[in-house]
């Protein structure tokens, strides 16, 4: 009973002394709600961060931040859909205990990904999606080294993927499609470490061949789909892989498909509009949970083999072949 007073007590002081002194009941750490005020100033002031205000508490008051349960530190910093203008300024850098930074929809940010992002050497997820942004994925990214996940989808990237990018040591997922690069996909991409892997390259202009060197990493997810990609694709496949999904559709691959092994895992397969020879493996009949199959426009002849779902497919899954025949096509003369 009785602490149960004192502890009233206690709490109606610390109560009133907080309406006194905001400052000292506040849980907002001085560096991050100065780098933070900053940040919004170089986004032009924008609506989404009116509750930014400097008599605020960042951690309790502001939209778009969360801070750390213990610390108090800024972890997160989350903006989709909005009305950030101009640059990433340099002082994202000035939030040391950053896991999360996330800007989405954001069609007039531009200019380059900035360097003291290599500052944030807690971050986990940086996604920086469906905005504007131009020049490299840098190099200076490797750099990252907790980095779990990297999107740098819709934007207006160029030049090449660095190779460096697979030394990041828990990189699980790492998303560059619907930008502008071009080159080859660097050889190191064999040697990702992080497991279960997510590598979406889709949409840009990439060229080259599949390194052989990917043979070595069990992807769960590969998208390459919608670029200038020649040659084999073996590497993707094989019966020692666990992958689920892989797109290929829309390059310039050429390679026969009748000796391909393909991993029972696929849940979906692809292949459509590119120069693929060769019969369909009856080996694709043993894919028990292949739900998406596509291997429309190539130069494809045979039969196509009876089982599994290779026949829960419609037409359009076979059809502007060379001389496919059999269900869900024309049978065979
Ligand atoms: C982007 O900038 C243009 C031109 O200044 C402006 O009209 C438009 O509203 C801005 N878009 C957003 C989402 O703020
Ligand atoms: C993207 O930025 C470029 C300049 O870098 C500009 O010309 C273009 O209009 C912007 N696009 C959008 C969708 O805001
Ligand atoms: C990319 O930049 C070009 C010109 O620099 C611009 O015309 C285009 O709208 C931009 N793309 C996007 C998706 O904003
Ligand atoms: C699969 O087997 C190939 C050789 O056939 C080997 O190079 C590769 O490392 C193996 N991959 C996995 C994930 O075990
Ligand atoms: C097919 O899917 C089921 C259910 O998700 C899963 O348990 C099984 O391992 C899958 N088969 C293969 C060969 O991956
Ligand atoms: C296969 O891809 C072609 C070309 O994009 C498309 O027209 C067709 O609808 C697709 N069919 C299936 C079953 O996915």
């Amino acid at each position: 009973m009785e602490t149960q007073i004192m502890f009233s007590i206690f709490s109606l002081t610390l109560f009133f002394s907080s309406l006194l002194h905001p400052s000292l009941s506040e849980l907002c750490n001085p560096n991050d709600k100065k780098a933070l005020l900053q940040i919004k100033q170089a986004f032009n002031d924008p609506y989404v961060l009116t509750s930014w205000k400097p008599d605020t508490d960042c951690c309790t008051d502001w939209y778009c931040v969360t801070c750390d349960d213990k610390t108090h530190r800024i972890n997160s910093l989350t903006v989709v859909t909005g009305d950030l203008s101009g640059h990433i300024p340099p002082q994202v850098g000035d939030l040391p205990y950053l896991e999360t930074l996330m800007l989405h929809k954001q069609p007039n940010l531009t200019g380059p990904i900035q360097q003291s992002i290599t500052n944030l050497k807690n971050l986990k997820y940086l996604r920086l999606t469906w905005n504007n942004l131009s020049g490299p994925v840098p190099q200076f990214l490797s750099k990252l080294r907790n980095l779990d996940l990297l999107e740098l989808s819709f934007n207006n990237l160029t030049g090449s993927i660095p190779a460096s990018l697979s030394k990041l040591p828990v990189l699980g997922s790492l998303r560059l499609d619907r930008n502008k690069l071009t080159g080859p996909i660097p050889d190191s991409f064999g040697e990702f470490r992080g497991e279960d892997f997510y590598l979406v390259l889709s949409h840009n202009q990439l060229s080259g061949k599949i390194p052989a060197s990917l043979g070595k990493k069990d992807f769960s997810y590969v998208d390459l789909s919608r670029n200038k990609i020649e040659g084999g694709a073996a590497a993707l496949f094989g019966l020692n892989k666990t992958t689920q999904l892989v797109d290929l559709s829309r390059n310039v691959l050429e390679f026969d498909i009748s000796k391909v092994e393909f991993p029972k895992s696929l849940v979906s397969l692809d292949l459509n509009h590119n120069r693929i020879t060769g019969s369909l493996p009856v080996g694709l009949t043993a894919l028990d949970n292949l739900s998406g199959f596509n291997v429309s426009y190539n130069r494809l002849c045979g039969k196509i083999p009876v089982g599994g779902n290779l026949q829960s497919f419609d037409y359009t899954a076979y059809f502007h072949n060379r001389c496919l025949c059999g269900a869900p096509l024309e049978s065979c003369k």
